[in-house]
């Protein structure tokens, strides 16, 4: 018996990474399936590239749509997919359409599921990521945590307490597991980056969707932009709208392609600060200790913000808080040493743990 991964979008393949190696070093017998969620050179195919997961066994070239469409596309491929492998687990990652389209095939073919990144909430039923997560949750067999508050709205919304492991975060075991990569010097040689810059990334709907709210944010991107440097590798979902507002005319704002995952965490680390509504981010600057500017009004992921650098803010104050952290004020940065708990590079390892158990 195999067990599949699902993987679609970007976050998705960092995540999986770990998990896939931990897996592998067990002798456990698994295949990876793409559902082509993200397809861009620079929003798929770089971080398998990147980050030695395997080539996909299949890739469902599911592409773009409105959630209706792109839904509905993943439950029908993955209903074939699922019913032709058989598998013995169905692994899902994070909060994306794939993710919660992978789930519930998988509840109604009665093959467990294993949902890696449970019980994160924001509490924001407006956000589709809030409405795939507790969905996903509900539907799976096994839910594996990154901190102590997931935990608790699991138990919150009913899910056995046995079926929920704290095994801490993926994420992070990539990240750790590539810190030399990150070599800022390097980056330096191959592109042309200011001394002290702000770097950007920005995708969520309720920022890039609507060009009246990336008129404001371009307008306060222009200001930061007056005192400091701007890099911003565009996320596809706001390219149009960003560069319609005119965000790439100020000489100070320099506008990239999506990064690659090592290319693209280097950028942060050598950053003064980030200016993100980015969930991934919000975790990979508390561990890099970077101050991390969150354009949103909540986050489902608040031990970045009590353990770590997170703050979230409305766009209005990015100039005054990007010129404190450049006078100096690190606003309440986080060390090493007190970095949530279980964020030590090992989450893939104990998920491996957990599922070689349910596999006998
Ligand atoms: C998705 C996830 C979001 C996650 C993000 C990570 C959902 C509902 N949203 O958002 O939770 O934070 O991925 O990056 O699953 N596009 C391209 N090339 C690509 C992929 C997308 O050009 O390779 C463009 C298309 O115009 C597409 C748009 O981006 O319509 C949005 O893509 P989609 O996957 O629907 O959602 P994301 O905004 O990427
Ligand atoms: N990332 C990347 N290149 C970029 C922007 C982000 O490799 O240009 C990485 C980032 O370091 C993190 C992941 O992609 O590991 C987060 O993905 P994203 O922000 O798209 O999704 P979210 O975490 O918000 O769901």
């Amino acid at each position: 018996a195999e067990v599949v991964h699902i993987v679609g979008a970007r976050p998705n393949f960092v995540k999986a990474a770990p998990v896939v190696a931990a897996l592998e070093s067990r002798g456990i017998r698994q295949a990876v399936v793409h559902t082509g969620q993200h397809y861009d050179d620079r929003m798929s195919a770089v971080f398998f590239r990147e980050l030695g997961l395997p080539r996909p066994d299949v890739d469902l070239g599911v592409g773009s749509g409105s959630h209706a469409a792109q839904t509905a596309a993943l439950l029908v491929g993955l209903e074939q997919e699922f019913t032709n492998r058989s598998p013995a687990f169905v692994i899902v990652y994070g909060d994306v359409n794939s993710t919660l389209a992978a789930a519930l095939v998988a509840a109604k073919l009665h093959i467990p599921v294993a949902h890696v990144e449970a019980g994160l909430r924001s509490f924001d039923w407006s956000m589709p990521e809030e409405v795939n997560r507790r969905v996903t949750d509900q539907l799976s067999d096994l839910c594996f945590a990154t901190s102590p508050e997931a935990v608790a709205h699991l138990a919150n919304e009913g899910i056995a307490p046995e079926s929920v492991h704290l095994v801490g975060n993926p994420m992070i075991d990539t990240l750790l597991a590539n810190l030399d990569r990150f070599d800022v010097a390097a980056l330096r040689g191959t592109r042309d980056l200011p001394d002290t810059y702000v770097a950007a990334t920005l995708h969520r709907p309720a920022n890039v969707d609507d060009p009246a709210t990336v008129a404001r944010l371009v307008a306060r991107l222009h200001e930061v932009a007056d005192s400091v440097d701007v890099v911003m590798p565009v996320h596809p979902r706001g390219r149009a709208a960003f560069e319609a507002a005119g965000l790439g005319d100020h000489p100070r704002v320099h506008l990239l392609e999506p990064l690659g995952y090592v290319e693209f965490v280097t950028l942060v680390r050598g950053s003064t600060a980030v200016v993100t509504d980015s969930g991934g981010v919000q975790e990979e600057t508390t561990i890099l200790g970077v101050p991390c500017l969150t354009l949103r009004p909540n986050t489902e992921r608040p031990i970045t913000i009590t353990h770590g650098t997170n703050r979230l803010v409305v766009e209005s104050e990015l100039p005054g808080l990007v010129a404190k952290i450049l006078a100096g004020d690190a606003l309440g940065g986080t060390t090493l040493a007190e970095v949530p708990p279980l964020w030590d590079g090992r989450a893939g390892e104990r998920i491996a743990a957990v599922l070689a158990g349910e596999l006998g």
